[in-house]
């Protein structure tokens, strides 16, 4: 059956068929390829994007602007010092005035609600740019980076999260194993409370499609991992709780030894980005300096030729334009 997104919004991977995520990344490998030849077609000629943040980026926000720019869309930025929303204006009055302006809205922020409501009220797609509980379009991006990568396709791979077993990320990719079949396994401290309505809606989904959900916190699941992911373990608003972080998560910081403890010479290491993998950051050097060592991923890791988090950083772009094309052009 043909596959018609327009006008759907994008605010979880759990929205979406297996067919619908599959056209997604087909049409993300051809934007790759026609940018790559200067083929490029001015879908989104005449097309308004907002982008609202309510939390910072680097990525997600200069794929939004330079997917839309190359297909001759327009784009507007509003952060939270430039708008009104929240503050002087309802989320509804707010979602129902960007409706009549723009053909599509990109929201970052903490709560899912907030983009499943600019959804309800504006009358136009609204795609999720990253809340406290999912960041479908990452997931997008680093399945289109496994696909480039590896030498099987993805319903015949095991991906093993490691770290934050319950943030944004992990959830993200038990979202996207259980609609494409892929083996997920989050590894990390039996201490943390995974959200278990989440855990049990993707096991209910990867039933139907041979997917697979673990929970594991002994390494012995990383035997076989086709792909070896890491995320911050303090996400954006957590920053205040690093230090029971680093205790908890230290042992399921990516080294060298835990990357060959896949046994498997292909493995992929991925890592949605910003990391810590050294300490050139500012906040590396801060709580190294309080005594915290922040990192998640040693550099040699990071660095090594397992390591293909830049390709996902661009696919960002690609699977992004995807999705606008998709759902207004
Ligand atoms: N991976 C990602 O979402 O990066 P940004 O926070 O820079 O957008
Ligand atoms: N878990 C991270 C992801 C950043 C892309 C955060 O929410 O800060």
């Amino acid at each position: 059956m043909a596959v018609n997104l327009k006008g759907r919004s994008f605010l979880t991977l759990m929205d979406f068929t297996p067919g619908e995520i599959r056209y997604l990344l087909d049409l993300a490998h051809d934007l790759k390829a026609k940018k790559r030849l200067g083929d490029q077609t001015e879908m989104l000629k005449g097309k308004n994007i907002v982008l609202l943040f309510d939390k910072t980026s680097t990525r997600t926000r200069c794929a939004f602007e330079v997917a839309c720019l190359d297909e001759g869309g327009h784009v507007t930025f509003l952060d939270p010092g430039s708008s009104q929303m929240g503050k002087k204006e309802s989320l509804e009055d707010t979602a129902k005035v960007l409706g009549r302006f723009f053909d599509g809205i990109e929201y970052r922020g903490y709560e899912q609600k907030v983009v499943e409501d600019l959804a309800r009220h504006s009358g136009v797609p609204v795609w999720n740019g990253l809340t406290d509980v999912d960041h479908p379009t990452q997931i997008l991006a680093d399945m289109m980076t496994m696909e480039e990568h590896m030498k099987k396709p993805l319903n015949h791979s095991k991906v093993v999260f490691c770290g934050d077993i319950r943030n944004n990320m992990s959830y993200a990719w038990m979202y996207g194993c259980a609609k494409m079949g892929i083996h997920f396994v989050a590894y990390g401290p039996s201490e943390l409370e995974v959200d278990q309505e989440i855990v049990e809606k993707a096991r209910a989904e990867a039933e139907q499609t041979g997917g697979k959900i673990e929970i594991a916190s002994t390494p012995d699941c990383l035997k076989g991992a086709d792909v070896i992911y890491t995320d911050v373990w303090a996400s954006m608003g957590e920053e205040a709780q690093i230090p029971e972080k680093v205790r908890l998560m230290t042992p399921y910081k990516v080294t060298m030894d835990l990357i060959r403890a896949a046994e498997n010479p292909d493995v992929l290491f991925m890592h949605c980005l910003p990391a810590f993998h050294d300490f050139e950051t500012k906040m590396a050097k801060e709580w190294k300096e309080k005594g915290y060592d922040i990192r998640e991923v040693e550099d040699e890791a990071f660095r090594s030729k397992h390591s293909v988090v830049f390709d996902e950083a661009e696919n960002r772009m690609h699977t992004i334009k995807a999705i606008i094309v998709a759902t207004i052009a």
